[in-house]
């Protein structure tokens, strides 16, 4: 109470009181949410793509490495700032340092892009959701059926438009009422999901039209060995590099979201133990999204039949589930409802994020707040959803891919901006707050921070390294 009385702003202890209001309930609630946060659709079509690309068992071997180095440096550093500074980006980072509120603000910049088309490949799940749950997976299986739908200037807009209003809807109803409640069942729901489908994908066998038969376990030896046939310096540093990024889109770090959940984690909770089960609980369904997609593509298409992104999920897996027969309608129900739970789960922490800093900023309250971004995003959302149709236009990218709307917002947002935010924060907690500021959160109640030298090591000298040649080669400058 003295707290509040001592800062003498009526308009400012009513802000923090209001955010001390909001929080995760302990620390199940909040890993939950986290690792609903982090499990999204770079679990599942980004993650197991890059493995059987990256040579199977040497990239999980890489992947694995980084998770516990640098993937554990930069979660910590993420909920520790928030749980510290009891605030959202923009205002941790002028907190901790006033003239470093522009980090702040880049942080907050990259949930407010991705918001613009997060809820649309949301609604494409979903779409396929339906068509699963109608019976009609033969037509999902067809040529051109993808490619006809987000062509479409109608269906994907009512799509996108139908996620973006249920994620607005759970975050309009707090974070323990809202967010927390959805994780609490998603998640534990989508644990099983994919044990399920993992495990039914290793009894599959086909004879291909050669007579050649391939098993689901074969396809799980392929996933699991280490290929090193070929590996040079150059492949192994662009496995490194994969692995590098592909960690941290999947742990949600560097964009800010981390930190808004950080802040709202109560003072008794071990952080310790939670960074240790969001990262458990995060590589754990990237792993098994492998174990389930790799062999089922194996099995039917053999190993040249991986792609990445919406390709795998809409195009290649639609085939593979019709290959699998009547069975296959109900491997394709669970597994679009798997995918609507990760992205749903992902998709509120955004649009929480961007919530809690304009709570912050404008000072308004929770409701109020989300009914003005719901609307901007459903607008929002709309003309992303069209950029396939309407609004279509092709731009060449500086990585050398070429895109329309959703790519450039992806593009910037995720190759651009989180590298460059990851470090920058690396040399503020590094070199200008020093590690201890974050040291000490993770000891707040006396707990033994394990990993502390390695954390001092991280964070001062190789993340800020790995996250500088990051940047220089997702922007195309190192080629
Ligand atoms: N971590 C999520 C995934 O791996 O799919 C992706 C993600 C979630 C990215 C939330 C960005 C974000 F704001």
């Amino acid at each position: 109470m003295l707290y509040y009385i001592t800062i003498g702003n009526m308009d400012r202890s009513f802000r923090i009181m209001e955010k001390k209001a909001s929080s995760f309930s302990g620390q199940i609630g909040f890993v939950l949410a986290a690792a609903g946060s982090a499990v999204g659709v770079g679990n599942l079509w980004r993650f197991p793509y890059l493995a059987a690309k990256d040579g199977g068992g040497l990239f999980l071997l890489v992947y694995l490495v980084l998770v516990l180095t640098f993937g554990f440096t930069l979660l910590t550093s993420d909920i520790a700032i928030g749980r510290r500074t009891k605030q959202s980006a923009i205002r941790a980072y002028e907190t901790m340092r006033p003239k470093w509120k522009f980090l702040g603000i880049l942080t907050f910049l990259v949930p407010v892009l991705i918001m613009t088309y997060y809820a649309v490949i949301g609604g494409w799940i979903t779409k396929y959701a339906a068509v699963y749950l109608t019976g009609q997976s033969a037509a999902a299986a067809e040529d051109g059926y993808f490619t006809s739908f987000i062509t479409s200037p109608v269906s994907p807009v009512v799509f996108a438009l139908l996620f973006m209003g249920v994620t607005a809807f759970i975050v309009y109803n707090g974070v323990e009422g809202g967010i927390e409640r959805v994780s609490r069942y998603m998640m534990p729901i989508l644990l099983v999901l994919v044990v399920v489908i993992a495990g039914y994908a290793l009894t599959l066998r086909h004879e291909d039209a050669s007579g050649q038969m391939r098993t689901g376990l074969e396809g799980l030896r392929y996933y699991l060995t280490p290929h090193m046939e070929g590996l040079t310096v150059s492949r192994f540093l662009q496995i490194l590099l994969d692995a590098m990024s592909q960690l941290f889109f999947s742990l949600s770090v560097s964009m800010g979201i981390m930190i808004t959940y950080g802040s709202y984690v109560k003072p008794d909770v071990d952080l310790n133990k939670a960074v240790n089960q969001i990262e458990i609980f995060d590589t754990g369904v990237a792993l098994l999204a492998g174990a389930m997609i790799i062999p089922a593509v194996y099995v039917f298409s053999g190993t040249e039949g991986m792609s990445a992104g919406p390709s795998l999920m809409f195009v290649s897996l639609p085939k593979v589930f019709n290959a699998m027969g009547k069975a296959g309608m109900f491997v394709g129900i669970l597994f679009f409802v798997t995918a609507i739970f990760a992205t749903l789960t992902s998709c509120i922490s955004v649009l929480e994020s961007i919530t809690a800093n304009c709570m912050e900023i404008f000072h308004s309250g929770r409701k109020k707040t989300v009914l003005v971004l719901a609307v901007i995003y459903l607008a929002a959302s709309a003309i992303i959803a069209l950029g396939y149709s309407i609004f279509y236009f092709e731009v060449q990218l500086p990585n050398g891919s070429v895109g329309q709307l959703l790519d450039i917002m992806d593009y910037v947002s995720n190759s651009v901006m989180m590298p460059f935010i990851a470090l920058l924060s690396t040399i503020l907690i590094g070199w200008v707050m020093t590690p201890d500021y974050v040291i000490d959160e993770m000891q707040r109640n006396g707990e033994t921070f394990r990993r502390k030298k390695l954390y001092r090591v991280m964070i001062r000298y190789v993340a800020p390294v790995m996250m500088l040649v990051l940047f220089l080669q997702s922007t195309g400058i190192l080629a």
